[in-house]
């Protein structure tokens, strides 16, 4: 499962340098809920408006007691008759992500999250979590045009303790892809 998800990374990757056209996400709800009132308490979960086409993601939780062996199961979305599971399903060992950024769909979130959040350190994590305006997004991985869900359940001592989802609509490229296409073959003939 892993080493195919990494593969689908890396192809994506590749589709993605080879295109080069900026895709276009937008968040339009965040979700979170405690499953434990007496570990995690939830006071603030909400986009804001951030442009006309952008939204940034704020979140603002306390861990009431340490959380020292965290898992976080990340499960993505997508909306066709209701939302189905698409592409990725997987659980990492957060406290071990932290130390050895080994996962490459995590470390994409990771890279663009560190910055705006108090999570850049090593675990424990305890007291007040927070994302603050969360808006620099860059998706390496060209998505199809559509509304998603990403579900992120995260589990202290292997049970789930707090759910922080995001929906978002994606817009893969703001091109048809036969023009791109055609864009390209003349380009190449003006090289030769
Ligand atoms: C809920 O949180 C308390 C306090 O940290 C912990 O002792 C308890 O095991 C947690 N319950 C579950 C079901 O994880
Ligand atoms: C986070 O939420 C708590 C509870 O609403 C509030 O007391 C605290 O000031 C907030 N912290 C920040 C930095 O927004
Ligand atoms: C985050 O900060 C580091 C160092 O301060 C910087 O190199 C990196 O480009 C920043 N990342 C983002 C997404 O802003
Ligand atoms: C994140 O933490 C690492 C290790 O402590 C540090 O080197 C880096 O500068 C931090 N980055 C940011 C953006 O805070």
């Amino acid at each position: 499962m892993h080493h195919k998800v990494f593969i689908f990374a890396v192809l994506f990757l590749v589709a993605y340098l080879g295109c080069g056209e900026a895709p276009f996400l937008k968040m339009t709800n965040a979700v979170c809920k405690s499953h434990n009132q007496s570990w995690v308490a939830v006071h603030y979960c909400r986009l804001k408006a951030y442009s006309r086409t952008k939204t940034s993601l704020n979140i603002n939780v306390t861990f009431i007691e340490p959380a020292k062996h965290i898992s976080l199961h990340m499960k993505l979305m997508k909306k066709a008759n209701g939302y189905k599971p698409f592409l990725y399903d997987f659980t990492v060992d957060a406290c071990e992500f932290v130390r050895k950024r080994n996962h490459p769909v995590v470390k994409i979130i990771w890279n663009m999250i560190r910055n705006v959040s108090t999570l850049n350190h090593t675990c424990p994590y305890e007291g007040l979590q927070m994302v603050s305006d969360f808006h620099h997004i860059e998706v390496p991985i060209p998505l199809p045009s559509g509304d998603y869900l990403l579900l992120m359940d995260w589990l202290f001592d292997c049970k789930p303790q707090l759910s922080t989802n995001v929906y978002f609509t994606f817009i893969e490229d703001l091109l048809p892809s036969s023009s791109k296409h055609k864009r390209s073959s003349l380009n190449f003939r003006t090289v030769v």
